[in-house]
Order: C-alpha cells, then structure tokens, then sequence
C-alpha cells in the first residue's frame, strides 16, 4: 500500500498506508490524521480538505480540473501547490507522497 505522509502546520508528520483508489482525503479521514476535516464530503464544496502538495509529486498528480481551481481560488492561503486532498486518488506510483495542511486546519 502506498505511504502517505501528512504534515500539519506545526510540523508533525504521520506516515499513513493509503489503499489504491482511496483518496488522500480519505486516508486522512480513516486514520484521524488532524487537519483534514472534509465537510462535503469529497464533492468540491468546501476546501477543508485542502492541501499544499510537496513540489516534486506535483507533475505525478492528475491535472487540477477547474472545479478544484475555483474551490481552490476560495481556500485559506491557496499556493501553487495547493490542491484539494479529495481529488488526489491514491495509487502505486504515489507511494512517499507527502503533502502539508495549512495552518488554519488543525
Ligand atoms: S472534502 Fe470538501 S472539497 Fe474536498
């Protein structure tokens, strides 16, 4: 299973096995990892699950679709590396993906 790694704004990390086809979201959801709280549920409505990508997984991620851009654009500190976590499916090749929470998510 791949390894996930989230790291909140504090800096502490949990390094979580994430089934293919789960989504980052719901990885972090399943193993109570803190600053991922996903009000919509995964739908693109709320951004709560919002993520800054560790830079060089980000060309092995899908493309950021509009609706994700929009919602992004509505984020709390939105980067370029911002992604919403509900979107990222997991699979083999994002095995030691590590992605951040911003600190308004705690
Ligand atoms: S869970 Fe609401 S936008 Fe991702």
């Amino acid at each position: 299973m791949p390894k996930i790694t989230y790291i909140d704004s504090q800096g502490n990390e949990k390094i979580i096995d994430v089934k293919n086809g789960l989504t980052v979201m719901e990885g972090a959801i399943q193993n109570n990892v803190p600053g991922i709280d996903a009000d919509c549920g995964g739908s693109m409505a709320c951004a709560t699950c919002h993520v800054y990508v560790k830079e060089e997984w980000l060309n092995k991620l899908e493309k950021i679709e509009d609706a994700e851009q929009d919602m992004l654009d509505m984020a709390f500190e939105p980067k370029k590396n911002s992604r919403l976590s509900c979107q990222i499916i997991v699979k083999e090749e994002l095995d030691g993906l590590v992605v951040n929470t911003p600190s308004k998510q705690t």
